[in-house]
């Protein structure tokens, strides 16, 4: 089968597709033919070498995808051959073929295209955890969602503007302010306008979430607009960029993380969270309640998934160059053949 495996780290072009066997599925275990694979940032910070998560190389980059199973290994329901799913683990899904757990392949949703499931779990459930399981937020609440024209930036802004939210989307560029809006953002502002915490202060009067995925001064800017009883949740922090061979992004870097002092939070009222779905990973059945509760509220509201862009599956290399050149909205998918059967 044609895998994408990661070897070395470096630049996109160090991603090429090669010729592997085939995995066979263990006990417990299913197979799914992956119709398309999913690029998400934490694939670019793994090419880096800069994914604290990351397995032993060599292995096959991708946590994400949606297929077919073709084939289930002992102890599994036979039937489930033919089913459609998306897939979320840790590894694997640059691939033609994808041995998982068999509560991994998650039934697709029906309403949904296979592109469209493809682009869902790990989006929506970074979201959702974030904003409904951490933060908890409520109707009315105002929220600042940061890289809102990204994966889990327009599932964020979808959910919380579902679960009715007064919600303010900020981006990188003018070019993806309208995006936004057309989701259901109350409004939409560019960070790299100067202005833009102040005219943010003067819309919304402070916030009560800020879901954050860039770190540095974008995290900074927004924790301040916190009214008290607010709550910052990390998600991540695509702004850090840590170059090895280079001691000023050591500095660049330390100074960018998202860091609080308990003295400051007390004195605000106010509280840093952060999430990693990947250590939920090892609580299958709490990870499969918040699923369906996650999976109902899309359903009601009638969300469907940002798809941006759709490459060959063997222009893998392109597609990280295009993510990491801050260019793309919703979800990058990797696609192969022609698509699903
Ligand atoms: N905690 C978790 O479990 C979890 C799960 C999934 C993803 N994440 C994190 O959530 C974030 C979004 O992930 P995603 O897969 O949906 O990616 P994405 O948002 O589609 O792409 C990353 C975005 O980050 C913004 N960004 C800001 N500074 C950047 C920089 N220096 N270089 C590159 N991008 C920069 C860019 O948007 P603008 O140009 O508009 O700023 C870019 O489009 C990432 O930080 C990722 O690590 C966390």
């Amino acid at each position: 089968m044609k895998a994408v495996l990661l070897r070395a780290t470096g630049r996109p072009n160090v991603l090429g597709v090669s010729e592997l066997p085939e995995p066979v599925p263990g006990a417990g275990e299913v197979r799914v033919r992956l119709a398309y694979a999913s690029i998400n940032y934490a694939e670019i910070l793994s090419r880096k070498g800069l994914y604290a998560w990351a397995p032993q190389r060599p292995y096959i980059l991708g946590m994400e995808g949606a297929g077919v199973i073709d084939e289930v290994g002992d102890g599994v329901d036979p039937t489930r051959v033919g089913s459609e799913v998306m897939v979320g683990t840790q590894y694997g899904c640059y691939a033609e073929k994808v041995v998982v757990p068999v509560e991994r392949a998650i039934p697709a949703i029906e309403s949904f295209t296979m592109e469209e499931n493809a682009a869902f779990p790990v989006n929506y459930m970074t979201a959702w955890v974030a904003l409904a399981e951490l933060a908890r937020v409520e109707k009315g609440d105002k929220l600042i969602v940061t890289a809102a024209a990204g994966g889990v930036g327009t599932a964020a802004v979808q959910l919380a503007a579902g679960l009715g939210c007064e919600v303010y989307g900020l981006v990188g560029s003018r070019e993806k302010l309208d995006l936004v809006r057309s989701l259901g953002a109350r409004e939409a502002l560019s960070y790299r306008d100067s202005d833009c915490f102040e005219r943010l202060r003067a819309l919304s009067g402070g916030v009560d979430v800020v879901l954050e995925t860039v770190g540095g001064s974008v995290f900074r800017e927004s924790q301040s607009l916190l009214n008290p009883f607010g709550r910052i949740v990390v998600a991540g922090f695509a702004g850090l960029d840590l170059k090895r061979w280079n001691p000023l992004s050591w500095w660049r870097t330390w100074r960018d993380l998202p860091r609080a002092k308990v003295g400051d939070l007390a004195e605000a009222s106010t509280g840093v969270m952060a999430t990693h779905l990947g250590y939920l990973l090892d609580e299958p059945a709490r990870l499969q309640a918040i699923f369906e509760r996650l999976r109902a509220f899309v359903a009601e509201v009638g969300i469907k998934p940002v798809v941006g862009k759709i490459f060959p599956f063997e222009d893998v290399a392109e597609a990280h160059a295009f993510v990491e050149s801050r260019a793309s909205v919703g979800k990058v998918l990797l696609r192969h053949g022609r698509g699903p059967d």
